[in-house]
């Protein structure tokens, strides 16, 4: 039997499998199946308030997921799915409220990668799958990473190999309002897809359209303000600080140092003496791909402390995602 009968198989009995996906690993489970939807909140630690996303293989599975395929949700589909956007549309009847949350939203996207639409494919029905680590930890971008999160859970992992991505999908809200007669879109998670190019396809399609600037914490429920931390505490710091210096200032605040943050444990380092240096390339692409690794090496090795120099480039809107993700991931940012 190859991996993926074996996979259809567990997950037609309704257990969760690890599914590879182009941004991160995904922990996967029928959508028609209570018992492997109630798993993925189990084994991953999740608050039941944060809702998954559904991956499906073709454009029909999508439609039968809302009640409402837009031509903006059709024009968007077609130029980045398989990728990383998610749609977030009304939900149909086939989408459960503990997938949503409760929410009358189901977030949607396509995979682009061959062994997930296989996947989905052989099973035949679409597969709701948060990143697959537990709860406010780095998300997994290779194989192994998932093993190691799910080690005492026996969860089995299809391997895809290192994500070509590395981060998660851009998180999109749409609809089209009758009132205004134009699309309202909402970015409630940055990622690999950018606002620009967002807009270029509205614009070509000519649907007009608004971007709503800051969406409300009801709309976007899974965007605490720290995610994606590493064991031990990330420390932000300007790019031309002295490190003895650094060394110096973080000793006096060893104290506010955190050993929990929004429901996650840390370790507190109890002295600094050896530091991470966390680097990444210059290329946003290239350093989407590599952070996630870049911070479980940080996290697994024997420092006290993983520090990130806060270079220039940081600050460009290339980087907004990773942006997002390095600041999220920080415990403490010093001046
Ligand atoms: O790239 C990705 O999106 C990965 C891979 C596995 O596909 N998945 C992923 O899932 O990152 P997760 O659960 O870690 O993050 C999903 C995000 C959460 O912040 C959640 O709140 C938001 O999407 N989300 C999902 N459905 C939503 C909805 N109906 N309304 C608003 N936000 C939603
Ligand atoms: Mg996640």
């Amino acid at each position: 039997m190859d991996i993926i009968e074996k996979a259809t198989e567990i997950l037609d009995q309704g257990f969760v499998v690890g599914m590879p996906t182009e941004t991160v690993y995904g922990l996967a489970a029928r959508i028609d199946r209570p018992a492997g939807i109630e798993s993925i909140f189990k084994v991953k630690e999740r608050p039941f308030f944060d809702p998954l996303i559904v991956h499906v293989a073709s454009l029909d599975q999508a439609r039968a997921l809302t009640t409402d395929w837009s031509s903006g949700a059709q024009a968007l589909a077609q130029a980045f799915w398989p990728g990383p956007l998610t749609l977030v549309l009304p939900k149909s009847s086939f989408v459960n409220s503990m997938i949503t949350s409760g929410l009358e939203t189901v977030g949607i996207r396509m995979p682009n990668h061959p062994l997930a639409l296989e996947l989905i494919r052989a099973v035949g029905v679409p597969l709701a799958a948060p990143s697959a680590n537990k709860f406010g930890r780095t998300s997994p971008t290779r194989a192994d990473h998932v093993q190691e999160e799910f080690k005492n859970e026996n969860v089995l992992v299809i391997d895809g190999g290192p994500c070509q991505v590395g981060l998660e999908s851009t998180v999109l809200s749409l609809h089209f309002s009758q009132s205004e007669r134009k699309y309202q879109l909402a970015i409630l998670r940055e990622g690999a897809i950018s606002r620009a190019q967002i807009e270029k396809i509205m614009l070509e399609q000519n649907l007009p359209f608004q971007f709503q600037e800051n969406p409300s914490k009801r709309e976007s429920p899974g965007q605490m303000k720290h995610h994606y931390m590493p064991k031990i505490p990330l420390i932000i710091i300007q790019p031309d600080r002295d490190l003895s210096k650094v060394k110096e200032e973080l000793k006096q605040k060893i104290s506010e140092l955190p050993d929990q943050i929004e429901g996650v444990t840390l370790i507190r380092p109890t002295q600094l003496d050896v530091f991470y240096e966390l680097t990444l390339p210059r290329d946003p692409v290239l350093a989407a791909r590599e952070l996630y690794q870049r911070l479980r090496e940080g996290g697994q090795s024997q420092a006290d402390v993983i520090y990130f120099r806060l270079m220039p480039e940081v600050h460009t809107p290339e980087w907004a995602a990773l942006r997002d993700r390095l600041f999220k991931a920080a415990s403490l940012v010093l001046g």
